[in-house]
């Protein structure tokens, strides 16, 4: 197979700053502060920490290796990424089956979180607007219900529109053009937007009771919680961690894929890693959970995922220059989300491309379609259902298993394929061309045998609680419909990865043996 001519990324700060906007994203900002919150405070940091180390650096690394291995072939596609790792020790045919497992879960994740994520992108660009304009303002009228009317307006739709169509042209420039001016403009302007809101945070005073300080605020999320810790919590923090640093979607290696074949990637990815804890612990750490602790004490945080569109507009309401700190955290919340978003639309794009010979500048707004009919349901239940706050059994249903069980899963097929089925040869591919070698002691310890084995008892731990707990539970038509999309697009982008893996290696398949490139 001769190798395909691909773009590559245009400088290393602009691939740097790429991957840390794949990875800083609504999780950073949104999720982790009630995350943290609601499982511990300080307690919480403790699996934190331990999934960081056990699951997510070592994967990062997989990831961009598995990435790097696809791109020399022109593959941007977990299907073939794996396919190609997995055939070193496995049978062509074996590897086949496992690259279209592989394909079908990160199809399903680029396809199906997407359907959400750019629903809540749409709402912070709302709030974003409605901040600058006082749409929130007015004190009489409880924050949770005008959550509840936004998400019940139809106009409001135009938001999410319109977020879809600025992706869509993002994507269309390509890698060099699109992806990394985006992340060049978008990126400096998160931390400078977060640092403006930590000093603002920082120097709130008390202005409501003397106990309720910023300060007092750190302490709650910093303080460990002995009673708090628990094996739910454990799984929260894990969780956490694979949604925060995009492990287990196919689009770290993706991203990957376009780098060059003597391109670092340990340091890289480290680096991706360190920035995108520097963002969630310290910026998203020092924001959102301080600001609601200082105005409305511990009540202020019990609002769970409704932190950032339910307290904190409380706050803003209230706060000198509210309004224009309400903007500042919509759009960060904003820009955030979309150079997340913005790598999982080009995963699609690239898979079209790719697989499918539909040229980018098509391909993007056949994407774009795309998201529009997958997103709908979400549209239908929550506006024209006109059910507001109260019409999102479909968008959970979705993200308990694409969001949550599907990364895992895919996370441990791809480490095993890297760590077993590369075998050795996976520690030489990472450190071909990287600045910093992985040490042999680190490759076996981690990503041979603790890696894989921490994700295993996670996956089992997560069902586990997930199942006794009753967060699976069907509750009515859109909650099933949810369930049954989560799993149908698996399927769908199985035969689909399966497909192009045997279009390609076809005489691989045929004759079950390696014939190209060992
Ligand atoms: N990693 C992305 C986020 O944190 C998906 O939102």
């Amino acid at each position: 197979m001769s190798e395909v001519k691909r773009e590559n990324w245009g400088s290393k700060l602009g691939l740097i700053l790429a991957m840390a906007g794949n990875a800083i994203g609504l999780g950073n900002f949104w999720r982790y502060p009630y995350q943290a919150a609601s499982n511990g405070g300080g307690a919480f940091m403790i699996p934190y920490f331990f999934a960081l180390v056990f699951m997510g650096i070592p994967l990062m690394f997989v990831e961009w290796n598995l990435g790097k291995t696809g791109g020399k072939y022109g593959h941007g596609t977990l299907g073939p990424m794996v396919y190609l790792q997995a055939r070193e020790k496995a049978k062509p045919r074996n590897a086949a089956v496992l690259g279209a497992i592989a394909g079908g879960f990160a199809f399903a994740v680029t396809v199906l979180v997407n359907s959400y994520y750019n629903h809540i992108i749409g709402w912070t660009l709302g709030y974003s607007v409605m901040s600058f304009t006082g749409g929130y303002m007015d004190p009489a009228v409880k924050t949770v219900d005008i959550l509840s009317k936004y998400l019940a307006n139809p106009a409001n739709l135009g938001f999410w529109v319109v977020t879809l169509a600025l992706l869509a042209l993002a994507v269309n420039g390509g890698i060099k053009k699109g992806i990394e001016v985006v992340a060049k403009i978008m990126m400096p302007l998160i931390y400078v937007f977060g640092i403006v809101l930590i000093v603002k945070t920082l120097t709130l005073g008390s202005p409501v009771k003397p106990d309720w300080s910023p300060l007092a605020g750190l302490d709650f999320i910093w303080s460990p919680r002995w009673q708090d810790l628990n094996f739910k919590s454990a799984m929260a923090a894990a969780g956490q961690i694979f949604f925060t640093l995009s492990l287990g979607m196919g689009i770290i290696a993706n991203y990957a894929s376009y780098l060059k074949a003597d391109d670092d990637i340990v340091l890289s990815g480290f680096t991706t890693v360190a920035l995108n804890e520097f963002a969630e612990v310290i910026l998203g750490g020092t924001i959102a959970i301080p600001i609601a602790f200082t105005f409305l004490g511990t009540e202020g945080l019990g609002a769970g995922v409704g932190l950032s569109f339910i307290s904190l507009p409380n706050i803003f309401r209230i706060m000198g220059g509210g309004g224009l700190f309400g903007g500042l955290w919509f759009l960060l919340l904003f820009f955030a989300g979309f150079t997340s978003a913005i790598a999982m639309f080009n995963y699609l794009t690239a898979l079209l491309e790719e697989e499918m010979g539909i040229q980018r500048k098509f391909g993007t707004w056949a994407i774009f379609g795309l998201y529009v009919l997958v997103g709908l349901p979400i549209a239908l239940e929550a506006t024209i259902g006109g059910k507001g706050l109260g019409g999102l059994n479909y968008f959970s249903a979705v993200d308990n298993w694409v969001g949550n069980v599907f990364l895992i899963v895919l996370g441990l097929i791809e480490v095993v394929v890297t760590g077993w089925l590369m075998g050795r040869k996976g520690l030489d591919e990472i450190n071909h061309g990287s600045y910093w070698k992985l040490p042999k002691w680190f490759y076996v310890a981690f990503i041979q045998i603790l890696t894989p084995v921490s994700i295993l008892a996670f996956l089992v731990g997560f069902l586990w609680t997930t199942f006794t707990s009753g967060t699976y539970k069907v509750v009515d038509t859109w909650s099933l419909a949810g369930t049954i999309v989560s799993f149908a697009v698996v399927v769908i982008g199985a035969v689909q990865a399966y497909v192009n893996i045997k279009r390609k290696y076809g005489e691989e398949l045929s004759s079950n043996t390696v014939k190209i490139l060992k």
